[in-house]
């Protein structure tokens, strides 16, 4: 009986730690009032969500954050780190909220919560303008380039281990534009739409881009949903993003902020 007791309790304080390291932070609206501001971490080389314009951080991510941050009444204290960084940092609460144009997945959701979508993506393929638009299965044997820890180096990285792209090497690049100033020495890169079409809008007519299909005509990869991630269970803070949002998309604010921005960038 003792023994079966001692066992129960060892079991308890097991599953309270593993509750609490899974769950990382999770911060009140109070907690954040009391902070001051809203910290919040992006990768800026991600037009139109987010990119360096005149040295200032600008694009659609940031102003949703901005909202967010003036209904709580706190300051935006947006960082610019690595892409597969944030995930982590929000769930260990280095950051309150993850906005980076940040694809809602399965897999992503098991360490963060997210906020509704606020807008769609699929994946592109960009190459040099004098090459054909690959298809999934040409990229067989190529080199691809991606930004490190994305849908794209994702989707890529489970092609090569399904074989699918059998002798295919993939690249991680710390952004989308470095992958594409590297097709000299790759073949391909894959990223999102809108700043596929911004990196190639922006490279003299020296690279096209168009959707990533299979040689059979269907899309390489469900189409996405961009949402805001906060620590697992911070309720109170997603309730906030969520009315911004939902005010946002109701309005046409956000695909008037993608216009603008995608006409600002480059
Ligand atoms: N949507 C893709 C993903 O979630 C790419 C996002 C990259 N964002 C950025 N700010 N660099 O993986």
């Amino acid at each position: 009986m003792k023994k079966i007791v001692s066992l129960l309790l060892i079991c308890v304080t097991l599953l309270t730690v593993l509750m609490f390291t899974g769950c990382g932070k999770v911060y009140t609206v109070e907690d954040i009032k009391k902070e001051g501001k809203l910290v919040v971490y992006t990768e800026a080389g991600f037009a139109p969500y987010e990119f360096i314009y005149d040295n200032k951080l600008v694009g659609v991510d940031v102003d949703v954050m901005t909202k967010v941050a003036e209904k709580l009444g706190v300051e935006l204290d947006i960082h610019d780190v690595n892409f597969d960084t944030i995930v982590g940092a929000v769930q260990s609460g280095k950051a309150m909220v993850g906005a980076a144009g940040i694809t809602i997945t399965e897999d992503r959701k098991k360490s963060v919560d997210f906020s509704h979508p606020y807008t769609k993506t699929e994946q592109y393929v960009i190459v040099k303008a004098d090459k054909d638009i690959p298809t999934v299965e040409d990229l067989k044997g190529k080199n691809i380039g991606v930004q490190q820890g994305t849908t794209s180096d994702i989707l890529v990285d489970n092609l090569i281990k399904d074989g699918t792209l059998d002798g295919t090497t993939l690249t991680g690049y710390n952004t989308p534009a470095l992958a594409a100033a590297a097709l000299d020495k790759i073949d391909a890169v894959v990223t999102d739409k809108l700043t596929a079409q911004i990196i190639v809008k922006g490279s003299n007519d020296s690279l096209k881009t168009d959707k990533l299909l299979k040689a059979d005509g269907n899309v390489a990869a469900e189409p996405e949903a961009y949402g805001y991630a906060v620590a697992k269970g911070s309720e109170e803070l997603l309730a906030v993003i969520n009315e911004v949002v939902d005010e946002m998309i109701a309005s046409g604010e956000i695909s008037a902020l993608e216009e603008k921005y995608n006409d600002m960038a480059n």
